[in-house]
This record gives C-alpha cells, structure tokens and sequence, in this order.
C-alpha cells in the first residue's frame, strides 16, 4: 500500500523560547523576568543552573538560522522576551529590543524560514509580578498593550503568531504547584490567574483584529489525551476529570467561548474562584482563534483517587513502556487520538503541532557525531501520525519539533537535551546530531 504524503503547504519547522536560548538577559536594555528571579533562587533550579548565558542566541542568531537554513526546515518557532520589549512591563517601548526581534525575523525571511511568534513563553518581566503579577488584573491589560506594539513592529512580515504558550503552566505549575516562576502554591490564585490568561489571550487576539494586519493568530495548549486505567466507571469519571483539569478548562473558553461547567462548579466550591467580571466572558467567546497550536509530549493514565485533596484522580505509570530522560513516556499514538479528538468536539479547527519532540542522553558518540536513533525514531513514528491524521481529513498544518538546539530545559536547567542540534555548554559551540542530519534527508525525501 502507497503511503499517503504530507499536502503541499506541510510546514516542518523547529521551536524554541527566548528564555531558553538567549542569553544575554543584561544587554539590550532588557529588563529581569520572573524566570531570572525564580532560576537565581537556591533550590528552584537543578545545579543552581540560570538562562545569563544559555545558549547565547541574543549573538549567535545568525549561526543557528543558517543550521535551518542548512537542515531545510520552512518555519521556525520562537518567543518574543516581554522584558526586552518593556524592561518593565509597561510604559515606553525599548527600541533596542525591537530592533533585535526585526534582526531576527528579517534574517529568517532572508533565510527562506517563516516564523511563527509566541508572545509569551512564560518570561513575565519581574517589575510586574512585583505589582502581583498574572494575579493581578492590571497585567492584562499590560500584556494587551504589548502583543500590539510586537505586531506593530513585526506583523508585517510575520504571519503566523501564538498569544500565549502553555497557559497551565503559567496558572498552575507557577501558582499551584509551585514549580516554576513565581514558584507560588496558591490554588485559588491560580485558578484565577488562568482566567486573566484568557482574558489576555483574548484582548491580545482582539488587539490584532483591529490592527488590520493579515495573518493568522493562535495559542499553544499543551494537551494530553486521557485514558482511564480500567473501564471502571470511577475511573472513567476521574479520567474525564482529568481532561477537564488539563484540557478543557484552556479548550473550551479558546475554541467555545466558555469554560466548562464541571469544573467550574468545582473550583467554584473548593476555591471560591475564578472571579469573573461583567463582560468577561463575551470578550473570550468573542476571541476566534485562526489555528489552534498543540504541544504534544505524552499521554495520561488516570484512575480514581481520594488522596488529592479535592482533585479525584492519580496517574498510572504504565508498565515496560518507552520512557524519555524526562520520563515521559514515548506514545506516537496518542498524537493521532488527541487530533482526533479535538478534531471531533471542537469543530475540526486548523491545528499545528506546535511542539513535540524528546530529551535523550544522547551519550553515544560515533565519528563526532551523537547517535541519537532514539530521537530520530521518536520524531519518524510522531511524523508519521501526524501523517495518518492528515490523510483521515484532520486539518494539521505543520509540526514543529522541540527543539532547534539543547537549551534551558526549565527546572531541570541544563540537564535534559532536546535539541536536533547538540550545544557545548563550555564553548557554545553547535554541532549536528543524527537526528538532524535524518530530518534534512526526511524533509527532501517528502518533499518538504
Ligand atoms: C514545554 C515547554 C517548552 C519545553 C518543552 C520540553 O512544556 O513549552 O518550553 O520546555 O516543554
């Protein structure tokens, strides 16, 4: 049987963030994010790793768009660092650092790469969370004033953009679970600071509209698909439970204009939040997103409990399964049941892979080069699913793979490699993985 082919148009590009690779984090007249507090926090990071230097990108952008250039990906994935543009959140715009993202988006055109821009990948500048952060209604309104001076600047050459990247991340890894900056653990603050996180997405998304710039605009949701342990009916019901933890309350407010009822009669009642004003809710139902962007790492497993306090449900870790270094567990399929599935219930939307790929030890070295074939099959059995997806009548546009280069891998710091090209934490130096070198020959032999 003939395999199907990726359409025409498939974008393969790669994802990074401004935290992750810049570096640089004093020059430019830049101002602290909260990622620089939390990383210079004793304990919060692995090694007491921070993002100063990472991978120095803030310099080196020329040499990794010329890797892109050389690999044949089409598009690239990057953030634009708030700080950079208002040092302090608000105010006056810092032309140096418009200037340095113009740079960059003129460089990857010359290149022949289109970029797609995320507005915020979690650098929140520290003067605001000063003033309380996405806890405090006023960001909102910041962030909105923002996104439109970065598509002012930018948007008549970029065409393709995501508001905001991994919302529960923000609202509940930052303020529930306390793991990543601010590193708060306040369940009611963070249910409310996911409401403010809509409400900016949508006046971002609205601020866009009535510039009368063309392009498309999206936000990337890290979504899982759920599976209940056992076909037990209390299973069944912590695993739909789960799925409105992690996937509906982000999915529905974006793709139907309202969050789901379930859950917010149950924060509600154990939280006394989300306050939600007068008006609120038009402006998110009013917010139509162009494309819906999708990180996929893994899958769930859920079965019932009643030791999370007012959260009934406990992951499984499947057995003799695939594990990542992050250990995550490798599973292609659940790629595909989770484009279906949103493409079922919320309408068949144009979606984008917008991240998915896979730490590895990357320990094995031949003739210079790292033998990564776990990553190369971990991204062949993904493409492939996306593949089978497109070929169902999904409407999947591109697949950007996580990432470009070894970066800052959050918490972890610089412990967990994901890059398709390897970085020298000592000289900064890049070099190709397998991987990297299989994607260009991938890209060419599909005609990508
Ligand atoms: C996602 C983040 C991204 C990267 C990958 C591994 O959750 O969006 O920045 O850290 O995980």
């Amino acid at each position: 049987m003939e395999r199907s082919v990726f359409p025409k148009d498939f974008i393969i590009g790669t994802s990074t963030a401004s935290y992750q690779i810049e570096g640089a984090v004093l020059e430019g007249g830049r101002g602290a994010s909260i990622w620089d507090v939390f990383s210079h926090t004793p304990g919060m990071i692995h090694n007491g790793d921070t993002g100063d230097i990472a991978c120095d990108h803030y310099h080196r952008y020329p040499e990794d768009i010329a890797l892109m250039k050389e690999l044949g990906v089409r598009g690239y994935r990057m953030s634009v660092a708030w700080p950079r543009i208002f040092p302090k959140g608000s105010g006056r715009s810092n032309m140096p650092g418009l200037d340095f993202y113009n740079r960059l988006v003129d460089a990857l055109l010359e290149a022949g790469i289109e970029p797609m821009v995320t507005l915020y990948h979690w650098d929140l500048p520290q003067a605001l969370q000063e003033k309380g952060g996405w806890g405090n209604r006023d960001t909102v309104l910041y962030f909105a004033d923002y996104a439109d001076t970065v598509f002012r600047s930018l948007g008549d050459r970029v065409k393709k953009w995501n508001t905001l990247n991994e919302p529960i991340c923000t609202a509940f890894t930052g303020h529930w679970f306390g793991r990543h900056a601010p590193g708060i653990k306040d369940a009611s603050l963070a249910v409310q600071v996911s409401h403010h996180l809509m409400l900016a997405h949508a006046m971002a998304v609205e601020a866009f509209r009535q510039s009368g710039l063309d392009g498309r605009l999206g936000i990337a949701l890290n979504l899982y698909p759920i599976y209940p342990a056992s076909q037990l009916p209390e299973d069944k019901k912590a695993a739909w439970f789960a799925d409105g933890f992690y996937n509906r309350w982000f999915l529905d407010p974006v793709m139907k204009g309202a969050y789901p009822e379930d859950m917010l009669s149950v924060y509600r009642e154990n939280l006394n939040a989300p306050v939600i004003r007068d008006g609120d809710m038009e402006k998110i139902a009013g917010s139509h997103v162009d494309f819906l962007g999708i990180n996929y790492y893994f899958r769930k497993i859920v079965k019932s409990s009643e030791s999370n306090d007012f959260l009934p449900m406990e992951e499984v870790r499947p057995e003799g399964a695939e594990f990542t270094e992050m250990g995550w567990e490798v599973y292609p399929q659940g790629l595909l049941d989770l484009l279906r599935r949103v493409h079922r219930d919320y309408d068949g939307p144009c979606m984008m892979i917008t991240e998915n790929g896979a730490a590895f030890k990357d320990n094995i070295i031949r003739d210079g080069i790292i033998q990564d074939d776990d990553r190369v099959s971990y991204l062949e059995r993904h493409l492939e699913k996306a593949r089978e997806a497109i070929s169902e009548g999904i409407k999947l546009e591109g697949y950007y793979i996580w990432s470009l280069i070894d970066n800052f891998e959050w918490g972890h710091g610089y412990s967990k490699r994901f890059g398709l090209f390897h970085v020298d934490y000592n000289t900064l130096e890049r070099s190709w993985k397998k991987s990297a070198r299989w994607l260009k020959r991938y890209i060419e032999e599909n005609n990508l």
